[in-house]
């Protein structure tokens, strides 16, 4: 149960609420095999997707989440949109509200934004991405697959390689897989390294080796080139090789560990195409399982809606 308008973080989120997702996803991924792919649990409800900035999987997914679960889903073009006149973001989701609409998954640059929209809006927010903040859902799914893969979360070890400081799903990561007992690695160039990352919970690796000895998961993040202003590592090849996911590198860790992207990867710079492709790759399996997830978030906050608004 989530006791929430909205979904903005997983900083804020219990522990019950999250497994409350989990568990939702694994009932919604059921009706992902099923034809016709057709639920009825937000008939007449209408979400709309509110992207400031590109996106496939997490547009996508909540598109369809929203339409396997039988609402009208709406997308607004911000390209085409009255954000071109300088509308704000405030007067966005106003203007939205008063076209009685329930959801509005939103991405936007800037660190807090959902969070402001949520402020002002009757509609339930849900985070798709905020600047270098969270990225709820995709850390959710993550959880889910791990969990779906290992059979738990309590004990795990989770490496993170990449671009830790700009990246929104290694924080939502930190604070989600802490609430569970996983142990999280970050490795990076000290130029990718935010200062006091461990106060959060995570354990910051002086190697590549130290960060997947041992892992359970190993995940490689994008290099998020449209947030830096460059220079923060000598070349993509350097980069590839000393910090990048690799067969040499996994030999440290256990033999049946996962290997987890975020997407889109930067193939052959953060992860190897053997690496991308190989067995052990969840990379394609994450996002089906984010399509899962987002629908049970949906689910969980129309059920919020139902009982308290
Ligand atoms: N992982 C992720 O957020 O992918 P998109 O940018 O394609 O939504």
């Amino acid at each position: 149960m989530l006791k929430r308008k909205d979904l903005l973080g997983l900083q804020d989120l219990s522990a019950e609420e999250i497994e409350s997702i989990l568990d939702g996803a694994v009932q919604t991924k059921k009706m992902l095999s099923s034809q016709p792919k057709k639920g009825e649990d937000l008939k007449g409800r209408t979400l709309v997707t509110l992207f400031y900035e590109n996106s496939t999987r997490t547009r996508t997914s909540f598109e369809l989440a929203g339409k396997y679960l039988g609402a009208h889903e709406v997308n607004v073009s911000v390209a085409t949109s009255s954000v071109q006149k300088g509308e704000t973001l405030i007067d966005t989701g106003e203007t939205l509200d008063s076209l009685k609409i329930d959801f509005i998954a939103i991405r936007h640059p800037m660190a807090g934004a959902p969070k402001l929209l949520a402020e002002h809006v009757k509609a339930s927010v849900i985070n798709g991405g905020d600047g270098m903040h969270e990225h709820p859902t995709q850390a959710l799914l993550d959880m889910f697959t791990m969990r779906e893969h290992f059979g738990k979360l309590k004990g795990l070890k989770v490496a993170i390689l990449g671009d830790i400081k700009h990246s929104r799903v290694a924080l939502s990561n930190i604070f989600g897989l802490g609430k569970f007992g996983a142990e999280v690695w970050v490795y990076s160039p000290a130029t990718m390294m935010p200062k006091q990352l461990e106060k959060l919970g995570a354990h910051v690796a002086t190697s590549r080796e130290q960060a997947v000895d041992g892992a359970d998961a190993v995940m490689g993040l994008r290099i998020q080139l449209e947030r830096q202003n460059g220079g923060l590592f000598p070349s993509l090849s350097e980069y590839s090789r000393y910090f990048g996911v690799n067969d040499g590198i996994l030999k440290y860790a256990k033999k049946d560990a996962i290997i987890l992207h975020p997407g889109p990867v930067n193939r052959g710079v953060e992860l190897t195409p053997q690496v991308i492709d190989g067995d052990s790759s969840k990379i394609l399996w994450q996002v089906t399982n984010g399509l899962a997830v987002r629908m049970s978030i949906l689910k969980l906050l129309n059920e919020y809606r139902e009982n308290n608004l």
